[in-house]
């Protein structure tokens, strides 16, 4: 195995317990096809997959895919796209599995993959993903670097993360839950809302409030991650200008509804402030 093909970051008992957790809460539930196609024409990242110009055949990696959702909600946005959902949940990828089966998804690839040891190919994809995921490992900085590595110079990489002002409200309810055994979900917005299955509001339930492990991140960490690994700011959900204080209390009034995650969107542009990440980038330029 080539030296850039593996990225061990080393394990802790804390992988051993979400890992556990993901087994049995397998996010973000059992869906239908219905439910594929009604939101892949009303995906919130309809239009990033649009704008980012894939080209034709576009690779994409969903890294920590869960069941698969959104790696198929994309495969239905774009057939001709290749997508590739990892995650270390068996039970997950098992649903996944049989989701694309069973739906006739030729354009979707499942594998099992600890993202602390990552061992895909570098300079690879058109477009990496991974939302709601980072803030469940300890120690991830290092892995945001290795799915940069993993993006093709120019390519997409869009990360999602709980913003703490986004998220107090659901803090809030975490010990409102503990405190009540659970009690009166209903006052979640997402529960209330959603319409789902009893399975759904249990997964998203167990997600938000009786997790192993959980930490937030502001939209201006983000950034400063972006630019030390030379991803240039495209966009942002929700919409970012640069005003620090109006994007916190924007996200403050959400109350959660999302769980109080947002989405950066940028392009690796080769401008680094790490110098790792500059050397592997240099050298995969002069291998072109
Ligand atoms: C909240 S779910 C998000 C799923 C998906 N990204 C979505 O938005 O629907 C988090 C996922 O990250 C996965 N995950 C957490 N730590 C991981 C790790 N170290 N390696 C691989 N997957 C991991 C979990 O198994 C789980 O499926």
């Amino acid at each position: 195995m080539p030296e850039n093909y593996r990225r061990r970051l080393g394990t802790h008992g804390m992988d051993k317990e979400v890992s556990k957790f993901y087994h049995k809460i397998q996010f973000p539930g059992h869906y239908t096809q219905n439910e594929v196609m009604k939101k892949s024409e009303d995906f919130f990242l309809a239009d990033w997959i649009r704008l980012a110009n894939l080209p034709f055949k576009a690779k994409i990696l969903e890294a920590g895919c869960g069941s698969g959702y959104t790696t198929h909600v994309i495969a239905t946005c774009r057939r001709d796209i290749e997508i590739t959902g990892v995650d270390f949940s068996e039970g997950s990828l098992e649903f996944a599995q049989n989701f694309s089966k069973q739906n006739n998804y030729h354009n979707t690839k499942f594998q099992k993959v600890n993202l602390k040891d990552i061992q895909l190919p570098e300079n690879h994809y058109d477009m990496v993903i991974c939302s709601g995921v980072l803030m469940a490992i300890d120690n991830h900085r290092p892995i945001f670097t290795n799915l940069c590595k993993l993006a093709k110079n120019n390519g997409v990489v869009i990360i999602g993360l709980y913003h703490p002002w986004g998220r107090f409200s659901t803090h809030l309810r975490q010990i409102f839950f503990k405190m009540t055994g659970g009690r009166m979900r209903w006052i979640d917005p997402r529960i209330r809302t959603e319409g789902w299955t009893a399975e759904r509001n249990e997964t998203w339930y167990m997600d938000q409030y009786a997790h192993p492990r959980e930490e937030d991140h502001s939209h201006k960490t983000l950034m400063k991650w972006y630019n030390e690994e030379g991803i240039s700011f495209n966009d942002a959900i929700p919409k970012y200008d640069g005003g620090d204080l109006t994007y916190n209390l924007y996200m403050l009034t959400r109350m959660g509804s999302q769980g109080g995650l947002f989405i950066f969107m940028g392009r690796k542009n080769g401008k680094f402030k790490n110098a790792d990440s500059q050397k592997s980038y240099n050298k995969s330029k002069n291998l072109r």
